[in-house]
């Protein structure tokens, strides 16, 4: 898809379609208004013919409307213009795209970037115009030997008044597009079957990565390496499968050569059994997800390298399966990590915080500036803020309160709980240092526990995304989050000239 920013005006655009705004109550924006001057107010009488009122979600498409150059007029549902906020911004030109799409235009002229959005100026209105627009036109079909529709919608023009603002909508314009790529990059990886995506896998298509951007370098560990370092509790959850677990590694050196580096921990579960604590069956196949926080790293790398961004990152993928096997971790099991701390593993399905521990330990040697690990960690995550936040817990005020920010200034937004150490107790083990989980309550608190006990030396934040990252039901597939979250995050790093 082809999106090009334009300032022009409705009703003399040649396209297949042109798309405008109209808020509660039938009231115009300022392009409807125009194009209903043009068409002797045949717009407002097809709306005051009860057609539409402009409440959020409704959509009108209109043909050979007279007076107007483009084939087509579609208009798009608001809500109350007060409300419109950045979220009902998004849903209006989703339900817009969702509609070009079945009307079979192969070009469209939309005016909705021209709205006002509370909080959002317009570079950041572009920017999201174009997230949303892909993230509404991605099919989850590259295994289907059929896909599904093809939606003849070639180009797609932003339209802008002001063209002063030009400029600025052009920087929306490219980092949006960065960020969808990263996304999309993101969305791909996580839909991937276990039987295709393994660890191996993952690292190969990392490794497309130092191909495809400068300043970027890929390489991965193996497991003998691993075994050197002394990684025994990654190494316990994967010698249960067959499949050789990888430690991937991305290096992005944008900034100078002794700024200090973020580091990114990606989750890279590409297939969570629960190993011998097996899991129950009901939708057992959506633990191919459990490596979203990879995906979501990965994407994010994808992101920030097209954006060539100043500053230095590395991701460190930790990937393996967890299944059960005769040579799987048991219940009871007292494994080593390399932090040299032992480790009980009194339940084999609370594996993510066993290949992540070790991880986090390597990240030292980068001494970072800040280590922030994603991951699909617990279920109890999910139970607590649902499909809309992911949860944030961080040894460092400053660092939580920067990711918070960036989530609500991206709109994939976070929630922090408490880290305190009153929740630390549950860890308890008779005979390690540590059991690898608690009791049954606030296990997405104690799960982040037990990570801080590798995290000492650094400032450290980490996302759990086990409620955010995929979809069940019948839209199930990955979400691509929170790749968005991140590159504001390193885009809010960059200082003024990256503020739009
Ligand atoms: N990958 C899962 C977490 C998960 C479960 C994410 C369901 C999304 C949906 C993780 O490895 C896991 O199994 N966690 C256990 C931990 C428990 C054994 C302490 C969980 O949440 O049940
Ligand atoms: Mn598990
Ligand atoms: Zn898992």
């Amino acid at each position: 898809m082809n999106i090009i920013i334009s300032s022009n005006h409705p009703e003399t655009h040649h396209s297949d379609c042109i798309i405008l705004g109209v808020y509660e109550r039938r009231k115009l924006s300022d392009a409807a208004h125009q194009v209903d001057k043009a068409s002797d107010g045949q717009l407002s009488k097809i709306l005051k013919s009860g057609d539409m009122d402009g409440k959020a979600g409704q959509v009108l498409m209109l043909h050979h409307v007279t007076g107007i150059v483009a084939e087509r007029v579609l208009l798009i549902g608001c809500g109350k213009d007060s409300d419109f906020n950045q979220k009902q911004y998004q849903n209006a030109i989703s339900s817009a795209i969702n509609l070009l799409v079945k009307s079979g235009a192969r070009d469209a002229a939309c005016f909705l970037p021209e709205l006002e959005v509370k909080d959002c100026l317009m570079g950041m209105k572009i920017r999201l115009a174009v997230e949303t627009i892909h993230h509404t036109l991605f099919r989850a079909d590259t295994l289907k030997t059929e896909k599904e529709d093809n939606p003849a919608l070639r180009k797609l023009i932003l339209n802008i008044t002001d063209s002063k603002q030009l400029n600025q909508a052009k920087q929306g314009l490219s980092i949006g597009t960065a960020i969808a790529n990263g996304v999309k990059l993101a969305r791909e990886l996580g839909n991937l079957p276990g039987n295709i995506c393994t660890p191996t896998y993952l690292a190969d298509q990392a490794a497309k990565l130092a191909k495809q951007f400068k300043n970027t370098k890929v390489s991965a560990l193996s497991q003998k390496q691993m075994e050197s370092l002394g990684m025994g509790a990654l190494l316990s959850v994967s010698k249960g499968s067959r499949q050789p677990p990888k430690l991937i590694e991305i290096n992005y050196q944008g900034g100078k050569k002794t700024d200090k580096p973020v580091v990114l921990v990606g989750k890279g579960i590409t297939f969570d059994s629960g190993g011998i604590s097996l899991k129950p069956g009901a939708a057992m196949d959506e633990m191919k997800f459990d490596m979203c926080g990879a995906a979501s790293v990965i994407g994010s790398m994808a992101a920030i390298a097209e954006m060539q961004l100043p500053v230095n990152v590395i991701a460190l993928v930790p990937s393996c399966e967890n299944m059960p096997d005769g040579n799987a971790n048991k219940p009871g099991d007292i494994v080593t990590s390399m932090s040299g701390q032992t480790i009980e593993v009194l339940n084999t399905d609370a594996e993510g915080r066993l290949i992540l521990c070790d991880a986090l330990s390597y990240s030292e040697k980068f001494t970072p500036k800040a280590v922030i690990d994603v991951a699909t960690l617990t279920g109890a995550c999910v139970i607590a803020l649902g499909k809309h936040a992911c949860g944030l817990l961080s040894n460092t005020p400053s660092l939580a309160e920067a990711l918070l920010q960036a989530g609500q200034t991206s709109g994939d937004r976070a929630w922090e709980l408490p880290l305190w150490e009153e929740y630390q107790e549950s860890l308890k083990s008779n005979f390690a240092d540590m059991a690898n989980i608690g009791d049954r309550t606030a296990g997405a608190i104690t799960a982040a526990c037990f990570l801080s006990r590798f995290t000492k030396k650094f400032k450290w934040a980490h996302l759990d995304i086990a409620g955010v990252a995929w979809e069940s039901g019948a839209q199930k597939g990955a979400t691509g989050r929170p790749v968005s979250l991140l590159s504001q995050y390193f885009l809010d790093q960059c200082g003024k000239s990256y503020k739009i």
